[in-house]
């Protein structure tokens, strides 16, 4: 690994077990703003940009919007947009939190959230974490939590109850993956677990306590692994490591003539249409916003679209070594070789020829290679905030991200290599000129 992708990898590696959910994602992300100089400004306040001038934006407690505003016209110099995603697939727990067994065992009643393979949740220690909702002196508040321990496990159940069970995976999603968290205790109900541990743990009174939206977490953290180190193993890569790249690049970015934009939205995982999600009106509105309040009329903020350009950066599939025919025989990309190009004819990736072209330029002035992907035609592949991004605000927009393997796994695998490049290809694309 050399010097530039260690430092990078750490960092990233750092972000992300520092941010079990989106929530701390966002925190940890704005503390980096702050650091860096960016200003936070609140939605409900009157707002006063200068020119030069660093902001972010919180929406929800689980997105967030920065932007360097540029020197130029930004009527004629537009934005220059990173999308990502501050949320990943994982078990969230339901209102009626526990549910106590005829045998005395008390599990922990979730449902999943986005499209995670359970099957990697399994035999694994399981942490919390996420908000609550308090009423404090009559007023409510939000606080985020993090149990940091090993307090939940969904047990396999052995194979000599299921002979087939390496031929035949499969589990039910009501019934087969509550996490065990304890015994019966003497004096409990059953609704009476969860907040006696969040009082234990946190020191939140379980009387003040008004709702919450709580989600398990792998306890043990990501690492490297390889030979030499040269892969990353851990959970939540996607896509918080495009929301840690895109925030590296914008606060190293020199001030350009355009205004940069890092935008890392929540809910993708589950569709994108949300207040704080892409397919929403968030970013559309802090994009006016930004114009009008450097004097722009609503004509020089039409102006300013026309000219702006995005990148939606989630992850990409690299081929896997023991399922190589997944991928398309001509568009192969692999572990280390790039942040990848994704290509879809039916648009569920908004690349065109053109967004695809600056991208890659970006990647040329950087000295980063890139790779393509498209999905062989029997099968259907994801999506991404891309196609609502781009509708909504019609900006050209490029479906690109470093390949991975195991995507939606409890742990995702990818190379340090391509964390880095492709860090330094957001770089390039903030900095360069208009296309
Ligand atoms: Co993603």
């Amino acid at each position: 690994m050399n010097g530039n992708h260690q430092k990078f990898a750490e960092g990233l590696l750092q972000y992300l077990n520092d941010s079990p959910t989106a929530y701390h994602a966002v925190e940890n992300a704005a503390a980096l703003l702050r650091e860096n100089g960016f200003q936070e400004l609140n939605e409900t306040e009157s707002w006063s940009l200068q020119k030069n001038g660093r902001y972010f934006v919180v929406k929800n407690s689980s997105a967030v919007i920065a932007f360097t505003v540029g020197e130029g016209d930004l009527g004629k110099e537009g934005f220059r947009i990173i999308g990502a995603h501050t949320d990943s697939p994982a078990l969230k727990i339901k209102p009626g939190p526990c549910t106590v067994t005829p045998d005395g065992y008390v599990k922990v009643n979730v449902e999943v959230y986005g499209g995670a393979i359970l099957q990697t949740w399994f035999d694994r220690p399981l942490a919390v974490a996420g908000r609550v909702i308090v009423k404090e002196n009559g007023a409510l508040r939000e606080k985020l939590i993090q149990i940091d321990k090993p307090v939940f496990m969904i047990p396999n159940l052995c194979i000599h109850f299921h002979r087939d069970m390496n031929e035949k995976s499969s589990c039910n999603r009501q019934t087969e993956i509550l996490p065990l968290l304890s015994m019966k205790e003497e004096g409990l109900e059953k609704e009476d677990y969860l907040p006696a541990l969040l009082q234990e743990e946190t020191g939140i009174d379980k009387g003040e306590l008004v709702d919450y939206e709580l989600f398990l977490y792998e306890y043990q953290k990501g690492i490297f692994t390889g030979k030499k180190q040269e892969f990353i193993s851990a959970p939540r890569i996607d896509d918080l490591s495009m929301v840690y790249a895109g925030l590296i690049a914008l606060m190293e970015a020199e001030t350009g003539e355009c205004c940069q934009v890092l935008a890392a939205f929540d809910n993708e995982e589950v569709g994108s249409t949300t207040a704080q999600g892409a397919n929403s009106g968030l970013l559309l509105h802090i994009l006016n916003r930004i114009c009008k309040n450097l004097g722009l009329s609503d004509e020089g903020y039409f102006q300013a679209v026309a000219n702006s350009t995005s990148i939606s950066a989630d992850l990409a599939h690299a081929v896997h070594p023991n399922y190589s025919d997944k991928h398309d025989t001509e568009n192969r990309p692999v572990l280390g070789g790039g942040p990848v190009i994704k290509y879809s004819a039916s648009q569920r990736y908004a690349t065109t020829a053109w967004s695809a072209a600056y991208f890659a330029d970006a990647c040329e002035s950087a000295g980063v290679p890139y790779q393509k992907f498209v999905n062989r035609n029997d099968v259907v592949g994801g999506s991404t905030i891309g196609p609502a991004l781009s509708g909504l605000t019609t900006i050209p927009t490029v479906d690109i991200g470093a390949p991975i393997l195991a995507m939606h796994s409890i742990r995702e695998f990818g190379a340090v290599a391509d964390m880095e490049y492709t860090g330094a290809a957001f770089l390039a694309y903030y900095e360069g000129g208009r296309p």
